[in-house]
């Protein structure tokens, strides 16, 4: 288990200045920048595209987390990559060849996770998992920001985080909703090294968001 990072999720922010809230959470002192990409198909919501990771990517130099939520993936990923991606994360519900998704993120030099929904049993990972850099467990169905944390899904981080120690990798286990000062430390204790954290990252305001990422990450 690596030291706690956070990767507030700008889908909380407030779209009409994304710019100006990215130097924000980079200056709050997020690790990675969690973009939440949605197509109003695989989930419920429709978000952002490659246009507006390419539009951001001058504002941080901290790593674009960004997580796929649409399907079929495989066509996209090339034009994330192109944008500033620099890690890509897919269901293995959205497409057909789970491996071969994987081997394209590699292919196009970005880090490659597999997230699995509140559902999703980790059996998905036995093939690939030597293959991925972070494994990103949901921790409520995908689709929205603000809902509460899946308790069942402790088991399921515990479980992950013995499975990548034993492949003596260095694997990210992030875990993605309802991400909270009292979630965060369970999440923590089951094992998980990155946070994502939208609602409690951005509430408060500009001014709150240094103190809130500081307490999500442990640091008081
Ligand atoms: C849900 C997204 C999450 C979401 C988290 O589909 O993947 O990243 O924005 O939001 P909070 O932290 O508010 O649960
Ligand atoms: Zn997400």
């Amino acid at each position: 288990q690596q030291p706690v990072r956070i990767a507030p999720s700008i889908l909380s922010a407030d779209f009409a200045e994304l710019g100006a809230e990215v130097r924000r959470i980079d200056a709050a002192g997020a690790d990675y920048i969690h973009v939440d990409v949605m197509d109003g198909h695989f989930v419920p919501n429709i978000t952002i595209g490659p246009a507006v990771v390419k539009a951001l990517r001058p504002h941080t130099a901290k790593p674009f987390d960004v997580h796929l939520m649409i399907a079929p993936v495989d066509p996209y990923l090339e034009a994330f990559a192109a944008a500033g991606a620099d890690i890509l994360s897919v269901h293995p519900e959205s497409g057909p060849h789970l491996h071969r998704t994987v081997q394209t993120i590699r292919a196009l030099g970005k880090k490659a996770g597999v997230v699995l929904n509140p559902a999703t049993p980790l059996s998905v990972l036995d093939y690939v998992i030597e293959d991925l850099d972070l494994v990103l467990v949901m921790s409520v169905n995908p689709g929205f920001g603000g809902q509460s944390f899946i308790d069942s899904q402790l088991r399921k981080i515990e479980a992950i985080r013995k499975l990548i120690d034993a492949t003596g990798k260095t694997i990210d286990l992030e875990v993605d909703g309802g991400i909270d000062t009292a979630t965060a430390p369970r999440a923590i204790a089951a094992g998980a090294d990155v946070l994502v954290a939208g609602t409690a990252t951005f509430r408060g305001g500009p001014d709150a968001y240094g103190a809130n990422i500081a307490r999500l990450r442990g640091g008081g």
